[in-house]
């Protein structure tokens, strides 16, 4: 990576060195300080951090609103976790694994706080229009999130209704994330937009490969437990796709999987993967992906700003495209 994403990441880095570092109780803030510690990509403050760049503004006004992001998202992390029945995350347990449900609860709902706590630290002419987008932010993640679970116990999911909750539950984030950074930079409103919408973009396809993942991808280097997503009967692309492509036997078979109470996990996971494989759904969530990734980009050419600006988030999100973990 080159020398202004490293430059980046060490504020950011730095930053989260320094949250609730010494509050207490520690019942409350041990998780916190754990779920901060254990690291992540820490993708969604690099791009407001990269966003505020690119208009010309000083890096160092957007340092507390992308912490701020980047609490958000692990606070988000602790209710997924315990909502998905998940057991890790970054290679290791889950806060609710390592603790308890009521610290995922209450050391999550600390975090939400906290992130409002540096969301407030920009300038005052533009914390309306900042608080505003962060929220409306929060609440499409709730709504992405409720339809996650929703979906759960339905089978006649569609794409549609699939892509809409990802956008809610993840892709806002990201779109959230670069527009605040061009609020800070005090962008033309036209191009805060188009900076959302290709954030959007790229989150889609973001989910779309964290779906993937889940399935293919190896745990130690995705640092989460594979298989999740199928064991959850979660209407990730790929099952939405394998039940509208499959046979009448191989449909049958799982629906089968997907009703059976206690079903061998591994069992499980092994038949749905393989369903998957016969009827090529990689490949087609990888078509999906692509074509996202394009509209990402000519969303990006038609933005103003001259082309050596947009260098760093074009790099980045092709990593992304190409992302293991
Ligand atoms: C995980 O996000 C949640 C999703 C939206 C898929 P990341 O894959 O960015 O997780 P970290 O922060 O890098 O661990
Ligand atoms: C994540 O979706 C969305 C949010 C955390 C809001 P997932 O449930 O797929 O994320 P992982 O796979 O647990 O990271
Ligand atoms: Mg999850
Ligand atoms: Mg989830
Ligand atoms: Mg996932």
């Amino acid at each position: 990576m080159n020398h202004k994403i490293s430059l980046f990441e060490k504020k950011i880095g730095d930053a989260i060195g320094e949250v609730v570092l010494r509050e207490k109780p520690e019942s409350l803030f041990d998780p916190v300080r754990y779920i901060l510690s254990i690291g992540g990509k820490r993708l969604r403050p690099l791009l407001t951090l990269l966003a505020a760049d690119m208009f010309g503004a000083d890096p160092e006004v957007a340092v507390e609103p992308a912490l701020a992001v980047e609490i958000f998202h692990n606070f988000s992390l602790l209710h997924d976790d315990l909502m998905d029945q998940a057991d890790m995350r970054r290679g290791m347990p889950t806060v609710h694994r390592k603790w308890n449900a009521n610290s995922a609860i209450l050391s999550g709902d600390a975090m939400m706080i906290e992130s409002y706590r540096h969301l407030v630290n920009v300038p005052p002419h533009l914390l309306p229009q900042v608080l505003h987008i962060f929220s409306n932010m929060a609440m499409d993640i709730c709504k992405g999130q409720q339809y996650d679970m929703d979906f759960e116990s339905r089978l006649n999911v569609n794409e549609e209704e699939y892509l809409e909750m990802i956008r809610l539950k993840t892709a806002v984030l990201l779109g959230s994330a670069l527009k605040i950074g061009a609020i800070l930079a005090e962008a033309p409103p036209a191009d805060a937009d188009l900076l959302y919408r290709y954030g959007v973009h790229i989150g889609i396809a973001f989910q779309l490969k964290d779906d993937l993942l889940d399935v293919y991808g190896d745990p130690i280097t995705f640092g989460k437990k594979i298989g999740g997503d199928i064991l959850a009967n979660k209407k990730t692309y790929l099952l939405i796709k394998a039940l509208q492509n499959a046979d009448e036997t191989q449909r049958a078979a799982l629906e089968q999987w997907i009703v059976a109470v206690n079903p061998d996990p591994l069992e499980k996971i092994a038949f749905v993967k393989n369903l998957y494989d016969q009827l090529n759904l990689k490949q087609l969530a990888e078509n999906l992906i692509e074509k996202y990734y394009l509209a990402s980009l000519d969303l990006l050419s038609s933005l103003k700003v001259a082309d050596d600006r947009k260098m760093d988030l074009l790099r980045l999100s092709e990593k992304l495209m190409y992302r293991e973990k």
